[in-house]
């Protein structure tokens, strides 16, 4: 859907708030004030026990704008990379394609405790550099779908007040001992925030019941969120990784899927009793992590079908890895040098998936979409040097088409607040008509270096995503694959963007398509630069397409198989404001060592500038941590192309 201009909104409460957007068609244009970004040096990791543990102590800023850069690994050579392949490709939707797909795919997962660093204060205090980023998305896409809420929705409760008037505070009083997460208490501010955010961007959300408590459920969230969100509000979660409830202590030995059906069952009672709820029907079970359970043992419970007018979704949650030791002291140290290589392959994406292609299949028997609910490049926080880099926006790209190819219907890269590594990029690859089905090629003889996609829509062939994992400044890895599109309506010419970096291991300045989001501190979430799409020639409907080595390549068959503005019109935000921030409390490493959140909570930001003028005017302090700088970079890298077009 799109959105028309609205006249610029002024806070009645700050005078120094000021919204403003213009949407312009095919362009971003640098209308709006630098925005200057501040974090705080010297910056202790959340948690305490991380002084001297690996890379990530060295650096004492806050994580998400750690510069530690890792070493590339060597190019592995022609005998495991043949650089020149030929790709015959068909224009009908080969047997083997995915289920279609929306553009709005590749979403993203906000712990419930840093929504005011990510994305506002109140609902007239909006961080403008996320709704520039998503208003980029949607113009891709169509839509974006947001989780708010992890590990800290559990013990959510909704106050109508909080005592200093921020929308979200720690219960201390609520801490039984000294190491645990704090209980979270929100208004429904919190709620007036999503819902003005999604009266300027098409965002919808998904949003979490508290399970903490199954004989005396807090349903506040739902009632609140369905009577101010509406339809932007599409899910809410029952249960955040019930498989670790034991290991958290949440639950007693013992308690297992059976456990889970039966309170998943209570809560659905327990809403059918519920006058103020207007749909029962938007519960997503069971969240799985790849921890004890799989996701059969709750299969085979009967729990779809019992509970099938209840459920809206069914979701998983999976990391491929955690860096809980660097930054907490538990768990398995690794080596980020070491890790790296990890995610610089096809096997990586292909490797996560794995476990969930029977739920995959199951769900589509059952009627019902399959979520990735929470993921990204690692749990705790992520990687120093991987994380942020253009390796892992590579990964994330092919890990999430891979997820798209085996027919998840949707994909939410996790967000934890500043110390995060993290990095969502995705949506130009899906656009979105919803009808776009993936194909994952076997390119180059199942070469892991350099996959291929095939992209359908309306059952025809309209765009292939090529990509390669390999740095080498030389040239000699650089690829050329040659097209064979003779069942297709190509004809003379193709066009091509590219997603380029000089190496794996660089950090910012990726530019899709010529255009990029800046450097580690730069960006406000718009795209900087003029785009540049290059045209291919073809002869008798045969192509060759060059991929630098690394780098990813988008083909574009067909001019009208460009979505650049096929979701919205573009549409750009402005604003200048001045907030203040405060310190506050420790994380339970044992909520953090599994795969979450990683509440990154209010870490203190302010300090050093970077760039712009700075009058109090054009000051804005960027609490996105990983999600809109550093990390925008490679998230915006995936959620464009992706949703890219
Ligand atoms: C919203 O947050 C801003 C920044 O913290 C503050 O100046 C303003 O007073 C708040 N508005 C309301 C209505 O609380
Ligand atoms: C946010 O929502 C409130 C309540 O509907 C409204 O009064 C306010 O003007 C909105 N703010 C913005 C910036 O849209
Ligand atoms: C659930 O969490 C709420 C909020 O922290 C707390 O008041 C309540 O005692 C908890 N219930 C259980 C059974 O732990
Ligand atoms: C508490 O919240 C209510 C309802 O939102 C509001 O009318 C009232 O002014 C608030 N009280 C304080 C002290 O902020
Ligand atoms: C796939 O999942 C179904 C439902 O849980 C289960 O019955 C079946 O055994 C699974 N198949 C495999 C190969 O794991
Ligand atoms: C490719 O990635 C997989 C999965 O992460 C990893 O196990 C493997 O070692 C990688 N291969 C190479 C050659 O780096
Ligand atoms: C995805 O679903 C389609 C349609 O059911 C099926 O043909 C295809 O094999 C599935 N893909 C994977 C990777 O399981
Ligand atoms: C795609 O699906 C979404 C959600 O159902 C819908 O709002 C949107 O209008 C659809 N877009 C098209 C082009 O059909
Ligand atoms: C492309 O594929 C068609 C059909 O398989 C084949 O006849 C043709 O020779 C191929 N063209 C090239 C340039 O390889
Ligand atoms: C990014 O580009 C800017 C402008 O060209 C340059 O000043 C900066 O050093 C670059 N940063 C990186 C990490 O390459």
């Amino acid at each position: 859907m799109t959105r028309q201009a609205k006249a610029p909104s002024t806070s009645r409460h700050s005078a120094t708030f000021i919204v403003s957007f213009i949407i312009q068609q095919l362009a971003f244009v640098q209308t709006c004030t630098a925005v200057t970004v501040y974090y705080q040096a010297g910056q202790k990791p959340l948690g305490g026990t991380a002084t001297d543990t690996g890379v990530a102590a060295r650096y004492t800023g806050a994580a998400a704008y750690n510069p530690t850069t890792l070493n590339p690994p060597p190019p592995p050579g022609p005998d495991a990379l043949p650089t020149q392949f030929a790709m015959q490709f068909s224009n009908a939707v080969p047997p083997g394609a995915s289920i279609p797909q929306s553009g709005a795919f590749f979403g993203f997962s906000i712990e419930m405790s840093v929504v005011n660093q990510v994305l506002g204060k109140n609902s007239s205090f909006i961080q403008v550099p996320f709704l520039n980023l998503m208003a980029n998305l949607q113009q891709r896409s169509g839509r974006i779908n947001i989780r708010v809420g992890g590990n800290t929705q559990e013990r959510a409760t909704l106050v109508e007040n909080t005592t200093d008037g921020r929308i979200i505070e720690k219960d201390l009083a609520g801490i039984i001992n000294p190491t645990q997460t704090p209980p979270l208490v929100f208004t429904p501010e919190l709620l007036q925030l999503l819902r003005n955010i999604s009266n300027l961007v098409n965002v919808r959300w998904y949003l979490g019941v508290p399970f903490n408590d199954t004989s005396n459920f807090r349903l506040a969230i739902a009632e609140r969120g369905q009577q101010i969100l509406g339809d932007y509000l599409i899910g809410l979660q029952a249960g955040n990784e019930p498989d670790l409830y034991v290991d958290h202590g949440h639950r007693p030995q013992g308690y297992g899927p059976y456990d889970y059906f039966g309170e998943f069952g209570m809560l659905v009672q327990a809403m059918a009793g519920d006058e103020h709820l207007v749909n029962r029907g938007l519960l997503i079970g069971p969240n799985v992590n790849s921890g004890p359970w799989s996701p059969e043992m709750v299969w085979n419970t009967g729990f779809v079908d019992a509970y099938a007018n209840n459920l809206a979704y069914l979701a998983v949650e999976h990391y491929p890895t955690d860096n809980c030791y660097a930054q907490y002291g538990v768990g398995t140290p690794r080596d980020p040098q070491e890790t790296f290589p990890n995610y610089l392959n096809h096997t990586a994406g292909q490797t996560l998936i794995a476990p969930y292609l029977n739920s995959s299949a199951y769900a589509q028997t059952k009627g019902k979409p399959l979520l990735m609910f929470e993921t990204n490049s690692a749990s705790c926080g992520g990687f120093v040097g991987i994380s942020d880099s253009f390796g892992a926006a590579l990964w994330g790209l092919d890990y999430g088409m891979q997820m798209a190819y085996s027919n998840f219907s949707g994909a939410l890269f996790h967000i934890g607040g500043q110390n995060v590594y993290y990095n969502p990029f995705t949506p130009e690859a899906l656009g979105p008509s919803n009808t776009t089905q993936v194909l994952d090629m076997s390119a180059n003889n199942n070469n892991i270096y350099s996959p291929v996609y095939g992209i359908y829509e309306h059952g025809n062939l309209v765009r292939a995503l090529l990509f390669n994992y390999v740095t080498d400044s030389t040239g000699a890895s650089d690829l050329n694959v040659e097209l064979n599109l003779s069942g297709t309506q190509v004809s003379g010419e193709v066009q091509v963007k590219y997603l380029l970096a000089s190496s794996v291991s660089q950090k910012g300045n990726f530019t899709w398509a010529g255009q990029t989001f800046g450097g580690m501190f730069d960006s406000d979430g718009r795209p900087i630069g003029t785009e540049s799409v290059q045209t291919i020639s073809c002869t008798s409907q045969s192509c060759t397409i060059h991929v630098p080595a690394p780098g990813a390549a988008l083909v574009f068959l067909y001019p009208s198989s460009r979505s650049d503005t096929a979701g919205a019109p573009s549409q750009t935000f402005s604003t200048s404001a001045r907030t203040n921030t405060h310190n506050t409390a420790t994380v339970d490493p044992s909520v953090l060592a599994t795969s979450n959140g990683h509440s990154g909570m209010d870490n203190k930001l302010g300090s050093t500038s970077e760039g712009s003028v700075s009058s109090a005017e054009t000051r804005y302090e960027l609490f996105i941590g990983s999600a809109l700088s550093l990390v925008l970079s490679v998230v915006a890298g995936w959620a464009l192309i992706l949703g890219l077009t």
